[in-house]
Parts: C-alpha cells; structure tokens; sequence
C-alpha cells in the first residue's frame, strides 16, 4: 500500500470506543464510513467498559495492538492516570478523549475543544478573533471548549454557570490565556448585550427534554450567532428560539465529527473524510431519532 499511515503496524487498524454505556454511540458507524472512504483496512469497535475494568480495558489496547481508542463518560478524567504521556492540552483540560498506540507507549489528547472550534469556524464564524463570547456552562465540555477558544483571541470569554463559583474558578486557572471572566447565571442578560457569540455547553434541552432551554430567549440579541453543543435534537428550543430572532445558528453535529475527524487524522496520518462521515452519522440519527 503506497499510503503513509504513519504507523508500522501488520494487518487491519484496530480502533474502538470505550464507554458505560455505549450502544447509541455514533463513533463506531462514523469511522467504519472513514475507514471504507480512505480504503484502510481496518475495524472500529464500540467497547463497553465498566469503571472498574478500565485499568484492565486500557492494558487491553497495549496487549491486543489497538493503533487507538476514543473514551467517552465515564472515562475522560480516570482514564489519564493510565496513559504513559499526555498531550498539554488535555493535561489543562483534565479530559482525554482520544489515545494513540505508538508502539506500546500511550498518549492522550482531546479533541473536543478543537473539533467543535473548528466546525464553529467552517460554519458560523470564520474568523473568532476580536469577538466577544459568552459560553453556559462550566464543566468538562465546556473546558475543552473554552481552551480551544482561547487560542483564537478573542476579545474576551465570558463564562456563566449554575455554580458561580465553578466559573469563577475557571476563569482564574486560565487567567494567563486569555481575557476570561467567570460568574453566574444571573450575569446572562447584561453579558449577552456585547456578545457576538453564544454558546451552550450545558444539558439543558437534551433529548427526552427538548423543551427545556437554558436562559430567557428574549435576552438573544437578533443577528448574533447561537450555538449547542447538544446534536440531539439538531435543533435545539435554543436554536429554534434563536432563529426566529434572526440568529445565525450552530449545532453540536459538527463538533462530533470534528472531533473524530481529529482523532482520524492522529491515529491515520491521512485527511479525515469529512464529509462521508458527517453523511453517516446523519443517516445513522435519522434511523434511531
Ligand atoms: P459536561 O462534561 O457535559 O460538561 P458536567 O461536567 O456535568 O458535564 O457539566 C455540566 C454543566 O452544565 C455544568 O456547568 C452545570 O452547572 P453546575 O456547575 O452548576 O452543575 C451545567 N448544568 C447542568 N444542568 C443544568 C441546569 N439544569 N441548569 C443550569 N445549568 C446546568
């Protein structure tokens, strides 16, 4: 085969998920599509891991010759005291979702804080630069979020949560990055009148709740652009209240595939097929949703 795959390994890529619970993931059909796109041999498996086999799961990737694995909940912060390195941003992020197999030596990065910077910028903001953002929420996604956010300088990040003292928190681990600000919700109204962007990091509006809605909508300021990391439902009450005030509207899919296009990309070496996996994660949601 003439492809650089920038791993010396024999016979198929042996690749998975490790979750609790992991039947509904999407991950497995995603990257079977990637796979197949770029004519790698190779396999991708959903891998459920109870919490107390995860020492054992992780030994697993080593004896059994996985190139690599994705971790999802519960998994992301446990999993880092079993790798042998960690990459710096999942080290500030204190999540892994993503581990390399180089030759037995183990490596952790997360690539959801980037994937869904880099889905936000190819669909609703090009250029992140000078903008102000106001992001809901304070917990492990919204970290990943926030760090690959700081590294596009915007003007400001403004962060609000439930638990003021969470964000608060937050913002002075990562005083030295950035101009970042943490309070509470109560801060949502004032914050939103300078925002160019907003985002929702929290669960709120998740499926079976699509109805519920993180903050008052009337406080949406028209034209601005809305975003949820949730992807089910695709439209979120946020989303659906954002556009009928003229927002421009951006949901959580695109983080998804970004952030397997990322973890594709480390453990291939090859441009992740983007397109064929967003294609496949879609029709695999319009079966089950
Ligand atoms: P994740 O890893 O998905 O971010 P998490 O670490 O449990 O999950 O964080 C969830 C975030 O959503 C938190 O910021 C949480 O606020 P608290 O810190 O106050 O718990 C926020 N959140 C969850 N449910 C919420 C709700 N019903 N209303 C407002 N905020 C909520």
């Amino acid at each position: 085969m003439s492809k650089e795959i920038g791993y010396s390994s024999s016979g198929p890529l042996l690749l998975g998920v490790m979750g609790d619970p992991i039947a509904h993931s999407k991950s497995p059909v995603m990257h079977e599509a990637a796979l197949r796109a770029v004519s790698l041999p190779g396999s991708y498996v959903p891998l459920h891991v109870k919490p107390e086999y995860l020492t054992q799961a992780i030994e697993g990737v080593r004896a059994l010759g996985f190139r690599g694995v994705n971790v999802t909940v519960p998994h992301k912060v446990n999993v880092m005291d079993l790798l042998d390195e960690l990459d710096e941003g999942a080290r500030r992020i204190g999540a892994v979702n993503t581990i390399v197999n180089n030759n037995g030596v183990l490596t952790g990065y997360n690539t959801d804080g980037i994937g869904y910077v880099r889905s936000l910028k190819e669909e609703a903001v090009p250029d992140l630069k000078g903008k102000t953002i106001l992001v809901l929420g304070a917990g492990g996604a919204a970290r990943g979020i926030i760090h690959a956010l700081l590294q596009e300088s915007p003007a400001q990040i403004i962060v609000a949560n439930r638990t003021p003292d969470t964000a608060k928190q937050l913002a002075g681990e990562w005083s030295g990055l950035g101009n970042l600000i943490g309070c509470g919700n109560d801060s949502i109204e004032a914050s939103l009148k300078n925002a160019d962007v907003l985002i929702n990091t929290t669960s709120v509006g998740m499926h079976p709740a699509v109805s519920d809605i993180p903050m008052n909508p009337e406080w949406i300021p028209e034209g601005i652009v809305v975003s949820d990391l949730i992807y089910n439902p695709l439209q979120t009450e946020l989303l659906r209240q954002a556009e009928a005030r003229g927002c421009r509207t951006h949901s959580g899919l695109g983080m998804f595939i970004y952030q397997g296009a990322y973890a594709f990309e480390y453990w291939t070496g090859l441009e992740a097929p983007v397109v064929l996996m967003r294609e496949a994660v879609l029709r695999s949601l319009q079966g089950t949703l």
